[in-house]
């Protein structure tokens, strides 16, 4: 979704907003755009549609605005097609003042009208232009940009990060937010704001998280924030503990494909710090055995593939808790009027932690009455600030946008979550408890066992890449791991797949099965092992092309019926999804490379979807 960077020191800016924008790519976007200020030339704004060379062009790399002030975006169309005019920032009438924004002003149309009607003439669609309009016509009412700046924001409604620009202040910007996430950089004799720390890294790792309502006031030797009163507020400040190099490719040709190869280190890192004397141990939770043993219900809510790793965890933690557990889209939660209560635990994961779905059903379950656990990977985002307990993954910056290593981080962490509670529950064998920890301990050896054999992977996507039809068939966790596997494959492959409960085929969808369509088998899970061979003779007899995944333990008995099988290492049941994700990112990614698709910034798509 849309990035901001702004910079204000003793450099030029117009580079480093540049190389900040080039680092929110990977967010998606259509559009970019830059507004840097000098003595001398005064405030220029460049914005061009498409990918970010065009502006880097149109400006010669930075050079060709002079200054050392400067604010930066990168727009994912809401409001107005993506074009030039469109594009952020925005100034005001008199090119005074200049706004980049991410977010949504829901009553842009009555404030537009409004300053219509006071003679105002507007150049573009959007709904952030109104800002930069209305904050210029209270600095000419006031003659004094923070109290125009507080007026805008007692009267604009929605969810906004701004950076805003004015010509008769060139020492410093403004920064503002409610409910979009912007963050304030410390450097050395220069200072920054962002959307995503990923755009400042490079120049400094010491930050602080804006709270909503808060305006800062950034300067090159320093950065004041006012609470919404206009109090002065101290921020705590905290350093990122991952470097620059985890945010680039580093040898590799996409970013997706580094993830990839990345997961069993980011299962390490996430698991081994909470395991102790081969027991599951948070030391962050607060929550107390007693309130375990008191929840009847566990609802996990989340989006897309976050959303899959609940599909996997409602089967996982049912079984191992013997409670029932409810996983539901954020997008139908927040408007259905949900059953949850005080002794409900309301699971939300969120890669980015500022998916504006998922936050809304956070705040709805927590107007409920329940106690909200969130599963996060960005440390300070909002979900994470927003929930009573937070359990981070530790999978570093994920940059393209089709997740992976957040997906296994999310997985294994939401395991752990149930093995905790059923080791307070009681509600697991201690030998069965003591095999599971084993296979957890064992994990990330696995996953690089899986990925050192991607050669077959890549074979098959070589014969299978021209295929316009795909279904993911499996049972119970299997159906569940399909889910992710197919929407790996299509939001990255453009090829149209579906996934669906093998059991549910003949109740439709089989009718759809032809000579030659192709139909990806997932028979990990060892107890349906049997039903599940059944349905692929049942594709098979309707002329499908099969492409089956099963353990070590199963393959053999699988080649007897289908030709093209991939394993994974056996392993405990629970984690059959955390190794068979594997091979279906890895297709996904050869497929998409075969029809030579934009793999880390797909179309349409964005990383962080902050509007509803
Ligand atoms: C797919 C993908 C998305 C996200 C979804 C939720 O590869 O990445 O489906 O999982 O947009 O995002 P988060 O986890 O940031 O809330």
């Amino acid at each position: 979704m849309c990035g901001i960077v702004g910079y204000v020191g003793s450099a030029q800016a117009g580079p480093i907003l540049l190389d900040g924008l080039e680092r929110l790519e990977y967010r998606g976007y259509d559009s970019a755009g830059i507004a840097v200020l000098s003595p001398e030339k005064g405030l220029q704004v460049k914005k061009a549609k498409g990918r970010l060379k065009v502006l880097s062009a149109l400006v010669d790399e930075g050079r060709a605005v002079e200054g050392t002030i400067g604010i930066g975006h990168t727009r994912w169309a809401t409001h107005g097609q993506p074009n030039d005019v469109n594009s952020h920032p925005h100034l005001s009438q008199d090119s005074r003042i200049a706004v980049v924004h991410n977010g949504i002003i829901e009553n842009y149309v009555e404030i537009k009208e409004y300053l219509i009607g006071k003679g105002i003439r507007f150049r573009s669609e959007t709904d952030t232009e109104v800002v930069a309009q209305l904050l210029a016509y209270h600095y000419r009412k006031t003659g004094d940009l923070m109290t125009a700046v507080y007026r805008v924001l007692h009267r604009i409604e929605g969810a906004y990060a701004l950076g805003i620009l004015c010509a008769d202040m060139p020492d410093a910007f403004i920064a503002v937010r409610k409910d979009a996430p912007l963050l304030l950089g410390y450097g050395q004799g220069c200072s920054f704001i962002a959307s995503d720390v990923t755009a400042i890294i490079k120049h400094t790792r010491e930050v602080s998280y804006m709270e909503d309502g808060e305006v800062a006031v950034v300067k090159a030797d320093g950065i004041q924030v006012y609470d919404a009163l206009g109090q002065p507020v101290e921020k705590e400040r905290c350093t990122i503990d991952w470097d620059v190099s985890a945010a680039e490719k580093g040898g590799y040709a996409h970013f997706m494909f580094k993830e990839i190869m990345e997961q069993p280190e980011a299962v390490r890192k996430t698991v081994h710090p909470r395991l102790k004397d081969r027991r599951v141990v948070f030391d962050e939770l607060k929550v107390t055995p007693d309130e375990i043993r008191g929840l009847q219900r566990i609802v996990i809510v989340a989006c897309g593939s976050s959303y899959h790793v609940g599909m996997v965890g409602k089967y996982n933690l049912e079984r191992l808790l013997r409670r029932p557990v409810e996983t539901m889209l954020a997008s139908e939660f927040r408007y259905c009027d949900p059953l949850v209560d005080e002794h409900t635990l309301v699971i939300v994961i969120s890669q980015s932690g500022e998916t504006l779905d998922t936050m809304a059903a956070l705040r709805q379950a927590r107007s409920l009455g329940a106690r909200i656990l969130s599963i996060v990977n960005v440390v300070g985002s909002s979900i994470a600030r927003e929930s009573d307990e937070v359990l981070y993954t530790w999978a570093g910056p994920e940059i393209a946008v089709a997740t992976t290593k957040a997906y296994s981080t999310q997985l294994v962490l939401l395991d752990m979550l149930g093995l905790y509670f059923a080791d307070i529950l009681g509600s697991v064998k201690p030998e069965e408890y003591e095999s599971i920890i084993e296979e957890l301990q064992a994990l990330p050896a696995k996953m690089e066992e899986v990925l050192e054999n991607t050669e077959k992977i890549k074979y098959l996507a070589s014969v299978c890449f021209n295929h316009n039809s795909i279904f993911f068939i499996g049972r119970n966790l299997d159906y569940a791991l399909g889910l992710e596997g197919s929407l790996k494959l299509k939001e990255i492959s453009y090829i149209h797949c579906e996934a669906y409960a093998a059991g549910e085929l003949k109740h439709g969808t089989i009718s759809l099965i032809e000579d030659g369509t192709l139909v990806v088998a997932l028979c990990t899970y060892a107890p349906l092992f049997d039903k599940s061979l059944s349905n692929i003779v049942e594709v098979k007899a309707r002329g499908a092309d099969v492409v089956a995944l099963t353990d070590d333990s199963h393959a053999e008995e699988l080649r007897k019926t289908v030709g093209n099988v991939l394993t994974i290492p056996d392993t405990h049941t629970i984690f059959k999804p955390s190794l068979g994700v594997i091979p279906l990112q890895i297709f996904s990614y050869y497929m998409a490379l075969q029809r030579g698709c934009d793999i880390d910034k797909p179309r349409n798509l964005a990383k962080s979807v902050t509007v509803e």
